[in-house]
């Protein structure tokens, strides 16, 4: 589910979020499956933080996104670093399509997640698996049924920052697996008030490893997408690297 009014929001009340390390540790990644130049293909890529920190590490990024409001943002910010060789394309990230192959598929800050279950999700993976250059690799993060079921539950967040106030409040649908969110959010500037709503959806590691395998994608590393040590109990979010089956 793509985000609205919110987009205009996400970074500002995005400032817990380590771009920073995740950057590092993807590239990391990468770079030891050998992939050092190249094309990038960020998916669902949000106001582009990883998008504009590939470009800037010299990869050619594609940044691939279906909300019209986030694609507002990241026009913007391109014109701002004024970073054009960075491509946007509007498409949904589940079909996917191309004009050649990609060496790093990236999708990150739980994107996968808020796709609308196990068809969505395996969709995705086909589509990557088709575009993605036979040596590449595809890293991409998930939040997981702990975090869901015992983090995220039914809480509440309240955000109030001088510019803008944002309440999150976070309903738990366990008999279809996921969680919905509600969010509202007061500019205190224009006074403008928004309301919008999306669902995270989540998954046993099985089943990911299944509709990875149906997609011809074998996992070359699984770690905890946080602490980037080894998946625990209870990992709150997982970070793989899969590869296609040769
Ligand atoms: C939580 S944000 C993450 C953004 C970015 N990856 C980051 O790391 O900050 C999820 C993004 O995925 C996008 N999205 C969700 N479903 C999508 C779909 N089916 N196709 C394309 N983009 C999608 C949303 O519009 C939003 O920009």
């Amino acid at each position: 589910m793509s985000y609205k009014e919110f987009s205009y929001f996400y970074d500002y009340f995005n400032y817990n979020a380590d771009y920073d390390a995740l950057f590092g540790k993807i590239k990391e990644m990468a770079q030891s499956h050998g992939i050092k130049e190249g094309i990038v293909c960020d998916l669902g890529c949000g106001t582009g933080e990883l998008a504009f920190r590939f470009h800037n590490a010299g990869y050619d990024v594609i940044a691939v996104d279906n909300s019209d409001e986030m694609l507002d943002v990241l026009f913007d910010k391109r014109d701002e670093v004024e970073a054009y060789g960075v491509q946007i394309l509007k498409q949904d990230i589940t079909e996917i399509d191309m004009f050649g192959t990609v060496d790093l598929f990236t999708c990150t800050f739980d994107t996968v997640n808020h796709l609308d279950g196990k068809q969505a999700v395996q969709k995705l993976f086909d589509r990557v698996s088709l575009f993605m250059n036979p040596d590449g690799v595809f890293i991409f993060d998930m939040n997981t049924a702990y975090k869901h079921i015992n983090i995220l539950g039914n809480e509440k967040f309240d955000f109030i920052e001088d510019e803008a106030d944002c309440h999150w409040q976070n309903t738990l649908i366990q008999e279809e697996n996921k969680t919905k969110i509600s969010i509202n959010i007061l500019d205190k500037q224009s006074g403008e008030e928004y309301s919008e709503e999306f669902y995270e959806c989540y998954y046993q590691l099985d089943d990911v490893k299944s509709m990875l395998e149906k997609a011809g994608l074998k996992i070359v590393s699984l770690i905890d997408g946080e602490s980037f040590g080894p998946v625990k109990e209870d990992s709150l979010r997982y970070l793989f690297m899969v590869k296609k089956e040769q």
